[in-house]
């Protein structure tokens, strides 16, 4: 088995299987009852995510992956950047978003390293957070925080520790571990970071970078956050 992080996971396959997941296809389908729910409360996330003031804003997307989340802000921001480590990543985001990924500013980079030269009105960032390390959790918001204008909005989502939310073939980590065994379609196996807080949490871990965030949770899957920069 391999450890790896997230990005050279997704250059080495998951892109492609990333949309099964959250389609729940394949692996990821646990029934007819469970896919219901999955889509209801999906639609609760985007009900939120839609009520925010992001009409003509300066949007930056952080790991926006294969852009399911980036079609949403592109049709409403004023401009919108994307920085994602991985450039099959990025290829498969322009490939959904067609013609509106002109207005897009893609930008191929680690996160942990790049430092944005603007502030934007508004931070998002979708099933990323859960990958990063707990000891990098705290520097990481408080560089969201650093390129936010004051009282700018930011809004992460991420996944509940549900184990129907995964592959049937997939166990989630127990209570205080971070690393868990993710497996491709192809067999291949490799050790991912997949980190679940609680919402207070998560509302702390904020506050300490300088974000004023409520972390809304759906009934199974989800788990988002909505604030502001103080
Ligand atoms: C679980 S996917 C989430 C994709 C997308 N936000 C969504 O909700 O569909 C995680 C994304 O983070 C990206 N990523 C992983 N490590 C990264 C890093 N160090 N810097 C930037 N992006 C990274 C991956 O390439 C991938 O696109």
């Amino acid at each position: 088995m391999q450890m790896c992080c997230w990005s050279r996971l997704s250059i080495t396959g998951r892109a492609k299987e990333y949309d099964d997941w959250f389609l729940r296809l394949g692996r990821y389908d646990r029934g007819e009852e469970a896919t219901r729910r999955w889509f209801e409360q999906v639609e609760e996330v985007r009900g939120a995510l839609r009520s925010l003031p992001l009409d003509e804003k300066n949007i930056v997307e952080l790991a926006p992956g294969t852009g399911l989340w980036t079609e949403e802000l592109c049709d409403r921001a004023a401009h919108l950047t994307a920085v994602d480590a991985s450039a099959e990543m990025n290829a498969l985001n322009r490939e959904r978003l067609g013609e509106r990924a002109r207005d897009v500013t893609y930008i191929e980079a680690d996160l942990f390293e790049w430092d944005s030269a603007e502030v934007f009105d508004a931070v998002v960032f979708c099933f990323w957070m859960s990958h990063i390390p707990t000891s990098r959790i705290v520097g990481f918001l408080s560089k969201v925080a650093r390129m936010l204008t004051p009282g700018g909005t930011v809004f992460f989502l991420d996944a509940r520790k549900e184990h129907t939310s995964t592959a049937k073939d997939h166990i989630l980590p127990d209570d205080n571990e971070e690393v868990m065994t993710r497996r491709l379609d192809d067999g291949r196996e490799f050790s991912i970071i997949k980190n679940f807080w609680s919402a207070t949490e998560l509302e702390d871990k904020c506050q300490r970078a300088g974000l004023e965030v409520h972390v809304h949770e759906t009934k199974d899957y989800f788990q988002f956050g909505i604030g502001t920069r103080r």
